[in-house]
């Protein structure tokens, strides 16, 4: 017996027309990359893309929503297919204007969050890095200081 060349689907594809064409360059649209894979940066990609997804004000929900998937609970850090720093105990920390520049604008394999964030925001998970995981350093920064890093 003779499998047919085209995919059994293309008849009904065919049938449900543009309706479905046009929910499916909706969905690629949205997740920038059709060929998303299951690599974790292609799942961050898809996710990031959405700025609504974005919608807690606080730096630990924040930390947990958008930052953990990379640096871990805990801000532990990882090593896998890339290299994600620790934030835990991190003297990189102490300025404030590092955290404030890498979430903004990121860096190498950090996406940049500047366009996903308010400036409420911004502030809010650099002051929860660096006042958590074994950080303590004073001085919080303000919105005025995340538009002012922009
Ligand atoms: C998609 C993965 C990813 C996400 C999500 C992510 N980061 Fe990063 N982050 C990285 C990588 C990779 C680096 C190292 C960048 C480099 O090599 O220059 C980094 C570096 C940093 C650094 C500098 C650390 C150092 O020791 O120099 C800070 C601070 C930081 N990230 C904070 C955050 C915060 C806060 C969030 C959430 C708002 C976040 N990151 C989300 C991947 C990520």
């Amino acid at each position: 017996m003779r499998r047919p060349r085209t995919s059994s689907l293309a008849p009904a594809a065919a049938l449900a027309g543009t309706a479905a064409n046009n929910a499916i360059a909706a969905l690629c649209a949205v997740a920038i990359s059709c060929a998303a894979t299951s690599s974790a940066l292609a799942q961050a990609v898809e996710r990031f893309g959405n700025p609504a997804r974005f919608a807690p004000q606080s730096g630990e929900a924040l930390y947990a929503d958008v930052c953990q998937g990379c640096h871990m609970p805990g801000g532990v850090g990882a090593v896998g297919a890339g290299a994600y720093p620790a934030l835990a105990r991190n003297p990189k920390l102490a300025a404030s204007g590092y955290p404030l520049f890498m979430v903004i604008n990121g860096r190498k394999g950090m996406p940049p969050f500047g366009k996903l964030l308010t400036d409420d925001q911004v502030a809010a998970v650099v002051n929860y890095i660096r006042t958590h995981f074994g950080n303590e350093f004073q001085g919080a920064v303000s919105a005025a200081d995340a538009k002012a890093a922009r």
